[in-house]
């Protein structure tokens, strides 16, 4: 049984991955009541002191919902799958306010994850990266999909609409943004931030910058945005190579992107432990996928790590270790590298 504090899975994988910004932003949204929010960059820990928002600046989950109902109908193309039906996007928002009332987790937040998962197709497929990631929230090791296996399902019924919300609000398992709100801990809005942190990758690196670490490094923010009326349609400013090292008190300002012609920096590798001395000699778990053959050393990946816990340049890590991929987003906690062949 794995815990919220063992694992890094890379669980968001359709914001940027499948890139481009929907351009599903149709006269009418663009004529709603909800104003068009300009993406902020938030740096730093989470914290209103540090520039992130209050919930105060939340949109109200109506007015989110608004925001983003367009955008859930158009969604699925992503992914070559039929688009939602206006029924099955009825039915996400009625799911939330239903798995909200079951779980205490705000709706306005669980929404924000399902935008940022998959931006709301209800055929959103099933990713891994060692372990399922199904669905809407595309949750860890989550049972409910309306594309188990690449056909999706039409229409996806309710209650599978409402499984995929109970599988991340962590209503059927021990991982999920219950759990992620109780390991945050505390009663300021700061715990919504660092639990979608926790929600992408399992931890929150050791100096508790929400952007740093591994997985997608823009999330937090990201989901940030959302809370105070960001959609996809709007532009993105977050860079994911720079963003882990903007600090707190940055928002308005987005950060630096590499300099020109320079090579684009391996993100994240700044904020892990330090590697036990040598390596071992041997794995002492699972071995990553695509390891070395003829490996002479080995690191165990614990969570919070990044790729530099490993202790050798990032070149070199992914030669040994071809699965990995060239941000380090799909490093996994538990399972040994190949550190030296
Ligand atoms: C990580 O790298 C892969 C390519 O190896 C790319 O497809 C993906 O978009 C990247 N993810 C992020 C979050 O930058
Ligand atoms: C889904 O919606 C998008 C945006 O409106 C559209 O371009 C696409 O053709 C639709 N896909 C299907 C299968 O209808
Ligand atoms: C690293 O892992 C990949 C599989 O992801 C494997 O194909 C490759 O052979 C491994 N690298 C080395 C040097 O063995």
């Amino acid at each position: 049984m794995f815990t919220a504090s063992y694992i890094v899975a890379a669980s968001q994988l359709f914001a940027f991955a499948l890139g481009a910004p929907l351009i599903g932003a149709s006269p009418k949204q663009a004529r709603s009541l909800v104003a068009r929010t300009a993406y902020k960059v938030f740096g730093g820990d989470g914290t209103p002191a540090q520039g992130w928002p209050q919930e105060s600046e939340w949109k109200s989950f109506e007015d989110l919902w608004s925001a983003n109902v367009a955008t859930t109908l158009s969604s699925c193309s992503q992914f070559n799958m039929e688009n939602n039906s206006q029924e099955e996007s009825d039915n996400i928002k009625k799911a939330i306010q239903d798995v909200s009332g079951a779980s205490g987790v705000k709706p306005e937040f669980l929404l924000a994850i399902v935008m940022q998962e998959s931006k709301g197709c209800v055929r959103a497929p099933t990713t891994n990266y060692g372990f399922d990631n199904p669905g809407l929230m595309q949750s860890f090791q989550g049972t409910h999909s309306c594309n188990p296996d690449g056909n999706g399902v039409v229409p996806c019924p309710y209650d599978t609409i409402k499984g995929m919300l109970e599988d991340g609000a962590g209503l059927n398992g021990d991982v999920g943004l219950k759990e992620g709100l109780a390991q945050a801990g505390g009663d300021d809005v700061s715990k919504f931030y660092k639990a979608s942190r926790i929600y992408n990758s399992g931890s929150i690196a050791g100096d508790g910058n929400l952007n740093g670490g591994i997985a997608t490094h823009c999330y937090a923010t990201d989901v940030a945005n959302r809370l105070i009326g960001w959609t996809d349609a709007d532009s993105h400013d977050c860079d994911e190579n720079t963003i882990g090292s903007v600090g707190g008190g940055s928002a308005n300002s987005a950060p630096a992107g590499p300099s020109d012609g320079g090579e684009t920096t391996t993100p994240a590798d700044t904020t892990t432990t330090p590697p036990p001395a040598g390596g071992d000699s041997a794995p002492t778990g699972p071995t990553a996928e695509g390891a070395s053959g003829t490996c002479t050393k080995w690191y165990a990946v614990k969570a919070g790590d990044g790729c530099a816990s490993t202790g050798i340049d990032f070149a070199t890590l992914q030669s040994l270790n071809t699965s990995l991929d060239a941000n380090c987003s799909n490093l996994q906690a538990g399972v040994s590298y190949c550190i030296a062949a």
